[in-house]
């Protein structure tokens, strides 16, 4: 590895800044001792050019549309893997071998119920409460009912608190679900898998047996996994900010769950959908491209444009091939995948998108293929956050046993008054 540094000039003097190095992508400049040398902060509101952290998760190439999960990418596991096998790889950094993934899937199996208190919990939220409130609400309650997972500074029980979060988060989103259309909850079955099992939960009744389609078991599987981790996007990097004060991983997550709920973020695959059903016909699409360009009106593509990606986001590839094979396995023609078929076209041949590099994302399709199995829009957002709890825990459990890691604190360019002295209210 060659020694660089940069060179920073302010006012006359030069500051020379390492330069570090990573195993794939750019290198970084190191600015952590710049203020102290000189009476400076660097300004980067979105951390559009600043690295928060160092981590061996998750890789994204933006330019050329790669995603790498602990060097795999991500189009061969969701062809090959299993979502238990992605989850082992991004906790421990290798796919497991046949024992280890037994051993993992049975831990995870064994943690699946919840206490049942948190039942009466789910009792208290509004029949109409979006799922990502109770999912907020429930997941930072958890801290409350697992005391003997909370210690941040025992990892056996940073693992515990890990295993418990992968491994309710389908219970929870269910119970979620369930309770807003008035059906009783419906305990897990571990004989199924990590997918299955959920189908069940959500789409099962205690009054009939409960069979799981293999292909659109297929189809959640593949979305989970796309959707498992994505390096330091707003949401996981939420995660770390509130897991750097020593905050217990319930409620870590319970914050990451919050931040997702954005339509800029998680919430983008339900506003796509909500797009595609608005346009309705291929026929208005003109109308709708026309009003993203239009610098006057906030209207934008849902599903289309990303921070990192400037080009096709891989996880879309997935998504469009998934969203015909459940399409034609249940039989159905949904004018709203005629629409975004068109609208794709459209867009990925017009100046506008070509020039400010704006391709589909993972949500353009992944609303269709929720929207086909029968999941409500609410719930589109829910299913993402189940799936990227996985990522969640590993970038937590990474970043406390990183021994660089301190508590995030950014600083501020201040534009406020300057200090002045205060005057009795009869003198304003
Ligand atoms: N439709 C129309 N114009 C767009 C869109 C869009 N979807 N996305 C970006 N642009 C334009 C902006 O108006 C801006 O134009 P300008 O340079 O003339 O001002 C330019 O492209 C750059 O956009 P920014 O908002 O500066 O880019 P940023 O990286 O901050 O935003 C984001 C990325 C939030 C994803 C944005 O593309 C967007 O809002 N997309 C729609 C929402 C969406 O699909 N989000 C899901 C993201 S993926 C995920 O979270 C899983």
């Amino acid at each position: 590895m060659t020694e660089q540094s940069a060179k920073l000039a302010i006012a006359g003097t030069d500051y020379q800044l390492p330069v570090l190095e990573g195993s794939v992508g750019p290198d970084v400049v190191d600015i952590r001792k710049l203020y102290g040398q000189a009476d400076v902060f660097t300004y980067d509101p979105g951390f559009t050019s600043t690295a928060a952290c160092q981590s061996a998760i998750t890789y994204i190439d933006g330019e050329k549309g790669i995603l790498l999960h602990r060097g795999y990418p991500i189009d061969q596991l969701a062809e090959k893997s299993t979502f238990m096998e992605v989850a082992y790889l991004l906790m421990h950094g290798e796919l497991p071998k046949q024992a280890e993934l037994d051993k993992f899937t049975y831990t995870i199996s064994r943690h699946t119920m919840l206490h049942e208190q948190l039942a009466t919990f789910f009792r208290g939220f509004r029949r109409d409460a979006h799922p990502m409130a109770i999912m907020c609400g429930v997941v930072g309650a958890l801290s409350a009912f697992y005391h003997d997972s909370t210690d941040i500074t025992d990892p056996e029980q940073r693992m515990i608190a890990s295993h418990r979060l992968i491994a309710k988060m389908p219970t929870i989103a269910a119970m979620a679900y369930k309770y807003s259309i008035g059906q009783p909850f419906m305990y897990p079955d571990n004989s199924l898998t990590y997918t299955g099992n959920f189908l069940r939960m959500t789409f099962g009744v205690p009054a009939e047996p409960y069979e799981v389609n293999p292909v659109i078991e297929n189809a959640m599987r593949r979305i989970f996994i796309l959707h498992a981790d994505h390096e330091q996007n707003a949401s996981t990097s939420t995660v770390r900010l509130a897991g750097s004060s020593g905050a217990n991983p319930f409620a870590c997550i319970a914050a990451g769950i919050a931040c997702l709920w954005g339509p800029a973020h998680g919430g983008a695959n339900e506003a796509a959908l909500n797009m595609l059903r608005e346009i309705g016909e291929p026929k208005r699409i003109p109308e709708y491209i026309a009003r993203a360009k239009d610098k006057d009106d906030p209207f934008r593509l849902m599903g289309f444009g990303h921070r990192v990606y400037k080009n096709f986001d891989p996880r879309a590839k997935v998504m469009k091939k998934t969203a015909d094979e459940v399409l034609k396995e249940l039989g159905k023609s949904d004018p709203v995948l005629d629409v975004a078929k068109e609208l794709e076209q459209i867009a990925l041949n017009d100046s506008y998108f070509i020039e400010k590099k704006l391709y589909p994302n993972v949500d353009f399709y992944s609303g269709v293929i929720l929207n086909a199995i029968g999941f409500p829009t609410e719930m589109f957002t829910s299913l993402f956050a189940l799936a990227r709890t996985t990522g969640w825990v590993a970038q937590w459990n990474e970043m406390i046993a990183d021994p660089e890691q301190k508590i995030g604190r950014p600083r501020q360019l201040y534009v406020g008054e300057a200090a002045r002295d205060y005057v009795p209210v009869g003198q304003r």
